[in-house]
Formats: structure tokens, C-alpha cells, sequence
């Protein structure tokens, strides 16, 4: 384990639309040496062995990513730690809504989450060049580091 971490983590995330999430989660990874899933593709998660789960996803329609919920809804055991990371055009605090909810019915801890912006070219929006350019910043993932520290410390 790098940096000393002693809790067991895994992050299981959905990152489709640029891989803007996936970002944040492989800055994570590589300064903490953590386990990272990949639901897109159907990497398989020792999800009862962790201690703190991270859920990690780009923003789609208001939500997070619904295979991500699906997934979640039939492997996150009960109880566990959890924290959330999210990407999206424009951040806003209800698009934890629907995850909350999920980790909230598995009686789970909430620690903490951290969202920034995120490179999108849906719909229209390529018509322009796509909005939130150049987004998750290098600071923005620096900033995705700096949040995982600190619940680290908690
Ligand atoms: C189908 C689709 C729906 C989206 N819906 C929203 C939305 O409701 N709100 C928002 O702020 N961004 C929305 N976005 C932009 C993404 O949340 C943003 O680009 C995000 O960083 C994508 O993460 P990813 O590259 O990890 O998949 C949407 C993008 C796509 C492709």
C-alpha cells in the first residue's frame, strides 16, 4: 500500500462519455495504490472485502450512471462506508440524489463526495465545440486527490 493506507478501498466506477471521471479515479489509484472497477466493462468487484466503497461516475441525464445504480443495487453490500465522485457540465448537488437514495437503503455510512466539471459534447452542445472544455483541470484532479486524503484522515 502506498502512503500508508490502512483501510481497505475500492472505487467502482462508470466513466463513458470522455473518461473525465476516470481521470479522478486513476490519480486516486496511482498515489494510493487502491483497487479501481470498471462497471462499463464488466470488471468483476470483491465488493463485502472493502471497508470504504467509492462510487465514481460521469453525470448522464440528472443521474449517475444507471448501470452503475443497477450494479450497485444488486452487489454494494449493506453497511459499508461510502463516498462519491462525480463529473459533469455543470456540477449541482442533486445529481447525488438517486445515489444517495441507493447507498441510503443499504443502510450505508455517507463520508463524503467530491464533483467538478467535465468535458461534454452531448446533443447540440458539439455543435459549439462541447462545453466544459479542458475540464476535470489538472487542479480539479489534484482537487479529487486532496478529497480522498482527507477522508483518509477522518
Ligand atoms: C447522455 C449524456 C447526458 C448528460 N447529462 C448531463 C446532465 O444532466 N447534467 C450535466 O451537467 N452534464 C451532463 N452530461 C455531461 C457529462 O456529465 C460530462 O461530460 C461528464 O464529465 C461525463 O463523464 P465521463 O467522461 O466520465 O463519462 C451528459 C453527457 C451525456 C453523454
Amino acid at each position: 500500500m502506498k502512503e500508508g493506507v490502512k483501510m481497505n478501498t475500492i472505487i467502482v466506477y462508470y466513466s463513458k462519455h470522455h473518461g473525465n471521471t476516470k481521470k479522478l479515479v486513476d490519480a486516486i489509484t496511482e498515489k494510493y495504490g487502491i483497487t479501481a472497477v470498471d462497471i462499463l466493462n464488466k470488471e468483476q468487484a470483491e465488493l463485502e472485502k472493502a471497508d470504504i466503497i467509492g462510487i465514481a461516475s460521469g453525470i448522464y441525464a440528472g443521474s449517475f450512471a444507471k448501470p452503475l445504480l443497477k450494479y450497485l443495487s444488486r452487489n454494494l453490500p449493506e453497511g459499508k462506508r461510502v463516498f462519491f465522485i462525480s463529473t459533469s457540465a455543470g456540477p449541482k448537488p442533486g445529481y447525488e440524489k438517486s445515489i444517495r437514495a441507493l447507498t441510503d437503503g443499504k443502510s450505508c455510512e455517507y463520508i463524503g463526495s467530491y464533483s467538478c466539471k467535465g468535458f461534454n459534447t452531448f446533443g447540440p452542445t458539439k455543435l459549439f465545440g462541447g462545453t466544459a472544455k479542458g475540464h476535470p483541470t489538472d487542479e480539479e484532479i489534484n482537487g479529487a486527490v486532496s478529497f480522498f486524503s482527507g477522508l483518509l484522515q477522518k
